[in-house]
């Protein structure tokens, strides 16, 4: 096992007060019901932003939290690495809006786009960030505004998502702490492109840009083909932990807390059942939040260590898959 370079040092979240709940579909005149979604999903409620509210104002809330509780002020952070699918404009990053927001003057600013696994890849860009020396002290944010990009039409993607932010500050981990220092054991990345149209926006960007036609058929929306990505999620999920396992020279018995992402109860419990992790050691809050894309994991570490589930010494396992496909994994002693 390798000795930690950097650890998670305080997080937050943003999370929009507006609640959504499946009976709520039923006045957009979609057929769907709480039972079909909670039987398949296990989601009972979603968070969606209202009016004035941005993927950069959730950022923004929880990245003020994550400071607050790492007891780092906005002048002290080296870099922001923001995980967005949802970003308030195409140009420029959203990270640079959050920067400006939080007056992080000597940051250097820039978005990610791994889709629901972007928060691990965004920690893992600020480990290496540590320890090349380039950063001591690194904001990952995961911020998604899912709402504004899916197809309320259709009732087999929107039912799914929902809106939130998570953050976290990564600082270094001191080379002289003791035996057992608190910080990342192991991260894991991968990525296979040849999927890509399995879950997508065909239009929209520079090859089929907007246009009168685009907007008609809706075709800068969410596509998914709902099977298929349920069949890589589970293969690519239990992929990951395998393989965060294996590099922190770890088995199940020894994660205290598995956090997967939230996309559907179904590929969770399948991802503890492969992990050997049992469900009373998994955090799930897909019920409340839906699948909040790249906000999710770090939604979800917030929860579980302001409700003391995360205290000093346990040994946490994240792990995510989306839209790429992307998947990631990491192993974490707090
Ligand atoms: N309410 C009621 N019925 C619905 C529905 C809804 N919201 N959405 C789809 N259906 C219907 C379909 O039209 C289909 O009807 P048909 O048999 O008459 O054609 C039926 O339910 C079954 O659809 P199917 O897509 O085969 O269901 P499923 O068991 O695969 O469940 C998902 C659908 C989307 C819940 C499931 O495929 C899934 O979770 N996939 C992974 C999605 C995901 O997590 N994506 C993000 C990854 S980061």
């Amino acid at each position: 096992m390798k000795r930690p370079l950097a650890y998670i040092a305080g997080t937050g979240r943003g999370i929009p007060a507006k609640v959504m709940t499946n009976q709520d579909f039923a006045a957009l005149g979609l057929e769907t019901n709480d039972e079909w979604i909670v039987e398949r999903t296990g989601i009972r409620e979603r968070h969606i932003t209202a009016e004035g509210e941005t993927t950069c104002s959730m950022a923004a809330t929880a990245s003020r939290q994550a400071m607050e509780r790492a007891g780092v002020t906005a002048g002290e952070i080296d870099a922001i690495v923001l995980s967005t699918a949802t970003p308030d404009r195409l140009l420029p990053a959203t990270a640079v809006d959050l920067q400006a927001e939080l007056g992080a003057s000597r940051a250097a600013a820039f978005d990610i786009g791994a889709a629901c696994a972007g928060f691990i890849f965004a920690a893992s860009v600020a480990e290496g960030l540590i320890a090349t020396g380039t950063a001591e002290t690194v904001l990952i944010v995961g911020a998604e505004r899912m709402s504004s990009i899916i197809d309320w039409t259709d009732r087999a993607t929107c039912v799914l998502f929902g809106d939130g932010a998570g953050a976290a500050v990564m600082k270094r981990t001191n080379p002289s702490a003791g035996p057992h220092p608190k910080g990342v054991l192991a991260t894991y990345m991968r990525s296979d492109g040849t999927l890509a149209d399995l879950l997508y926006r065909p239009a929209g960007g520079a090859t089929i840009p907007f246009s009168a036609q685009v907007l008609a058929d809706r075709s800068h929306l969410v596509k998914m083909a709902g099977r298929e990505v349920f069949k890589h999620a589970v293969r690519s999920m239990a992929d990951a932990t395998d393989r965060a396992l294996d590099l922190a020279k770890l088995t199940g018995k020894d994660i205290d807390l598995l956090i997967p992402h939230q996309a559907n109860v179904r590929i969770i419990e399948a991802t503890a059942k492969h992990a050997n992790v049992s469900m009373d050691k998994v955090y799930v809050n897909v019920d409340r939040y839906g699948n909040t894309s790249s906000a999710s994991v770090a939604i979800a570490l917030d929860e579980a260590i302001e409700k003391g589930v995360i205290t000093e010494g346990k040994t946490v396992m994240l792990v995510a898959f989306g839209a790429g496909f992307t998947w990631a994994s990491m192993i974490v002693r707090f």
